[in-house]
Parts: C-alpha cells; structure tokens; sequence
C-alpha cells in the first residue's frame, strides 16, 4: 500500500490557519474590502492602540462615509475630529491623500502597494497592508508587531536601527510569504502577523505556550525570546522651552491663533507660543505698561522626540494682542470642537 506523504506545512501556512481559528474577526474595519476603510484604520492604527481607535474611526465613518467627503471637508473639521489622537502629522496627510486620491486616481485608491506608497503618509508598511487586505497583492508588512514576531522566530539578531539590517528583514518577510490560494491567504496572513504580535508575541513575557509557531521559533529555542528584536540605536531625545499665553478678555473668551503649516503642532490651534517671556511679553498691547500677569506652574509635555518644558504666562487683556499669526478670541463653546494640541486643551478646561 502507498503511503501518501503530507509535507509539513511552512511557517505562513500555520499562521493563516491559527488566524482563521484564534485571530480576531470583529473589529470594525475587518469583513471589508474597501480601501477607504482599510487605510482609514491603518493610519489611525499606526501609532495608537485598538481600543482608543475604535471611537474615532466611527466618528471619522459618520462624518466623511467615502473618500470624497473626506477630500471635500475643511482642514479645520479634520483636524477637530482628530483631536487628542495626537501624531497631527497624520491627520494633515490623512486629508492630503484623500484630496489625492480624488484628483490623481479619480476618486478610487489605487491597487498596488508601489501606487498607493506615492500616497502621502502611506509608507511601505502601510501600502502593503492595504493592498493585502483589500486586493490580496502578495506583499509584506513590517510594523513595529511584525518585526518583532519575525525576528523572534527566525531568531534574527542583526541590528534593526541599521538600516540595511532591516532590509534584510524585509526581503526575509517577502520570501515568506504565502504562495497558495493568495486571495484568502494574503488578507489573512497579514492579519495572522498583527494578531500575533498584539496578543500573543507581547514584548514582555510573550505567552509562548499558546503561540501556533512556537515549535519552529528560534529565539524560543535559544531561551530568550524577549532578547529580539535587537536595536541598539536609541532616539535621541531632545528639549525645548516654551512660553504660552493665556489671554483672556472680559467675556471670558481666550485668546488662539491657529499654527502655521510647518514645526510644532502645525495646522491646529493653540493659544500663542514664544520661545522665550521676553517675546511673549512683547505682544501685549500697550507694551510696557504694567499688566496684573499670572504665571501658572511650569508643565512638561513629553512628544516623541521632545519634552516641551512649558511656561505660562495668564492674563486678561481689553485689546487683542498683536500675536504673530492669524488669530481671534474663542468662547468654550467653539474652541471646544477645534483641533487643539492635549497640553492646550488641558490648559483650557483647567485653567481659563
Ligand atoms: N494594527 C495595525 N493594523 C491593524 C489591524 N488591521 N487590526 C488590528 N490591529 C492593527
């Protein structure tokens, strides 16, 4: 009698089948093809966890349903509904690609990851998962996740912050890619890599015991899964002081002007920032006088790259002050709805 010999299944086939049993099904932005929908919630995925994207992707639904809505909608709305989202250099590109999408592709996103990377603020990654999930292009993904899961099975020690090390990763992740049945696999098989790096391969004690590639995971075997994925290179972090003003005038209106295109916190409103109290203190009217001026405890606000050491200067004013950019006084019931930077807005409901 012959024996017929099943070969063991690869690393990509395990992981599509572990998705289809174990993976996550429900999340809103699953069970849909549509490319609007899918780069929607990659975008707000990227640097923000599942449960605070959830919120705001529906919203965001609610208000702009296709591409074209988003296109056509003011930047001041886009970036009011990202608020306290943060990383607002999403959001202005978010609306940057929509506006895009409309007038280079006619209003549909284009099909391949290589079209939809000369998007703005879709890098590689991000094409990738969009055109896996909706056109099952056979093609990888690389987020801060994935990286992780793959060099921990591959026990792949080379240097990520070099970026030809990383280059290697990458063409590893092609090669291993699924090579059957890409329609149903592709899709999955991204989604296999995400789920298991958000649940199962943890940073921290991975939970290596109901993990479907722990049989074939080299670092698992060496001992020290948590040893990858290795980066020597750390960020280096900066500093910087600033002064804000908080204007306020009888009617208890604030004083905001809305951020250039460009530096920190572009495109949202903010109450005035200067570098130093010297010219803060040059904008007040009537420069010289004597002004009943509040200074409010000094605050740090941590960004990515940054800590912004922040002073603030409190006062009421009769007359505007002849601040550098566009601006107006606000009641709470408009400022409210802007897209304010979370120290502002802190600043705002706390201390007006
Ligand atoms: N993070 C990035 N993309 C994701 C997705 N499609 N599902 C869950 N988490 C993600």
């Amino acid at each position: 009698m012959s024996k017929v010999v099943k070969a063991p299944a690869s690393f990509s086939q395990t992981m599509v089948a572990w998705q289809k049993r174990h993976g996550r099904h429900h999340l809103p932005w699953q069970n849909t093809q549509d490319p609007y929908r899918v780069w929607l919630s990659e975008i707000m995925l990227q640097q923000t966890q599942v449960s605070t994207v959830l919120a705001y992707y529906a919203k965001f639904l609610e208000h702009f349903p296709a591409v074209a809505d988003l296109a056509a909608a003011p930047q001041d709305q886009v970036m009011g509904l990202w608020s306290g989202l943060g990383y607002y250099s999403r959001a202005r590109n978010l609306h940057q690609c929509a506006k895009d999408v409309m007038t280079r592709f006619g209003g549909a996103f284009p099909q391949t990851a290589q079209d939809l990377m000369t998007l703005p603020g879709i890098g590689r990654s991000t094409a990738a998962a969009v055109a896996s999930f909706c056109f099952s292009e056979r093609v990888a993904i690389m987020d801060g996740n994935v990286k992780r899961v793959l060099t921990r099975v591959w026990a792949y020690e080379a240097d990520l912050s070099v970026s030809k090390n990383e280059k290697t990763l990458w063409q590893m992740a092609e090669e291993a890619l699924p090579t059957q049945q890409l329609k149903t696999a592709m899709p999955r098989y991204s989604q296999a890599l995400m789920d298991l790096g958000a649940t199962i391969c943890l940073p921290r004690k991975p939970k290596c015991d109901v993990c479907p590639v722990s049989g074939e995971c080299q670092a698992r075997a060496l001992g020290e899964p948590e040893k990858f994925p290795v980066k020597t290179r750390k960020l280096k972090r900066t500093s910087e002081v600033l002064w804000l003003l908080l204007a306020h005038n009888q009617q208890g209106e604030v004083w905001l002007e809305k951020r250039p295109a460009q530096g920190i916190w572009a495109s949202l409103y903010s109450v005035p920032v200067f570098a130093s109290e010297e010219a803060l203190k040059e904008v007040l009217p009537g420069h010289g006088v004597r002004l009943k001026v509040q200074a409010l405890p000094t605050f740090k606000h941590v960004l990515t790259h940054k800590d912004l050491h922040c002073h603030v200067l409190k006062l009421e004013l009769k007359r505007a002050p002849s601040t550098p950019h566009s601006g107006g006084w606000w009641a709470e019931r408009d400022w409210s709805v802007l897209g304010l930077p979370t120290p502002v807005r802190h600043l705002l409901s706390n201390s007006l």
